[in-house]
């Protein structure tokens, strides 16, 4: 499966939504996650998140990505269609510790 990590919280571009084929992510406040159980692996999302967010799970040290994942697909609501990008999006992009200070 691919994950969705700590860079697409508060950019939430959304790009992901709109070429995902089999509409896997579910939708946060400040972020999106994909459902790992629905991810086909095709990884077409994964050159179009600008905030370069979203791995595959074959990458090192992404058991909390995983597990983040797999847990708020399954409560928060499937997300098909691309919506705007908070306004303050950029000025996030890269800022780190985004998990600690505004994950909700
Ligand atoms: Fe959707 Fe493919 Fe990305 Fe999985 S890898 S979330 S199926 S676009
Ligand atoms: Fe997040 Fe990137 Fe999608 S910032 S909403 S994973 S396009």
């Amino acid at each position: 499966t691919y994950v969705v990590t700590d860079n697409c919280i508060k950019c939430k571009y959304m790009d992901c939504v709109e070429v995902c084929p089999v509409d896997c992510f579910y939708e946060g406040e400040n972020m999106l996650v994909i459902h790992p159980d629905e991810c086909i692996d095709c990884g077409v999302c994964e050159p179009e998140c600008p905030a370069e967010a979203i791995k595959p799970d074959t990458e090192p040290s992404l058991e909390t990505w995983l597990k983040l994942n797999a847990d708020y697909a399954r409560s928060w609501p499937n997300i098909t269609q691309k919506k705007d990008a908070p306004s303050d999006a950029k000025d996030w992009d890269g800022v780190a510790g985004k998990l600690e200070a505004h994950f909700s």
